[in-house]
């Protein structure tokens, strides 16, 4: 399942319809999703965006070349939004930041989706590029898809944001899709011990993610609405 279309299955139940695209890259997912208002950050769009800004097709989005942090403190904080797709720099810490700030910006009842959460392979899962590169490299591996530790966040996500309930979509690489709801029994874990997850726990501990259909986290925001 394409990440616009999981996107798009999410905004088609939600009251409002403004979404955020946090690493945009060439644009393919943020091109596909239909919304009222798109806004698109990225330090480096892979595509004329100022030209993007001229063509009617693209009268309802917004262009910023910045890094995340940057966006979020200077033009984020007092917007709302009720989808974000976060996909920018593959680090637990930079994706940290990126949902702690979506926090303060998304609407009540809107949905934060984060992209890469259950890496494929060991060196795709390093959270430096170059050295997952390197290995990579010295592997003769072709495979050079780079998930980064973006998986830690699950282990901090479930020990420390019970206001959010969270599940991953089992239909393609990993979108874990959160939405205010109250979860119980929030298992206990230090700050640090989120940091030294790896490769292996995010195999072992996999339940942690809560990998279900697309339809069925469709209907649990749902029924968490009603
Ligand atoms: C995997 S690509 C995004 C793919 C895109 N979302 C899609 O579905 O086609 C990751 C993007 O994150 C961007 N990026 C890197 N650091 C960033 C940061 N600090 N803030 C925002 N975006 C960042 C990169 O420039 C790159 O274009």
């Amino acid at each position: 399942m394409l990440r616009s279309e999981v996107n798009q299955e999410i905004l088609s139940i939600l009251p409002g319809k403004s979404y955020l695209e946090v690493g945009v890259n060439r644009g393919k997912t943020f091109f596909e999703v239909i919304a009222d208002q798109k806004v698109a950050v990225d330090p480096n769009f892979l595509f004329d965006f100022e030209a993007e800004r001229a063509n009617p097709q693209s009268k309802n989005c917004e262009f910023y070349q910045l890094k995340s942090d940057v966006f979020f403190s200077e033009f984020g904080h007092n917007r709302r939004f009720d989808l974000i797709f976060l996909d920018g720099l593959h680090t637990y810490e930079q994706t940290l930041r990126d949902l702690m700030n979506s926090i303060t910006c998304i609407n009540t009842n809107g949905v934060i989706v984060i992209d890469d959460m259950i890496p494929s392979t060991y060196i795709s899962s390093i959270s430096e590029l170059s050295q997952s590169q390197r290995l990579s490299a010295a592997l003769g591996n072709t495979d050079s898809s780079w998930m980064g530790d973006v998986f830690r966040l699950a282990f901090f996500i479930e020990s420390f944001l019970p206001a959010f309930s969270f599940a991953t979509v089992g239909e393609n690489h990993g979108q874990m899709v959160l939405w205010r709801q109250t979860r119980k029994n929030i298992p206990e874990r230090t700050l640090e011990s989120t940091c030294r997850m790896d490769f292996g726990d995010s195999v072992l501990q996999r339940s942690v993610f809560n990998v279900l259909p697309c339809a069925e986290i469709i209907s649990r925001i749902t029924s968490a609405r009603t």
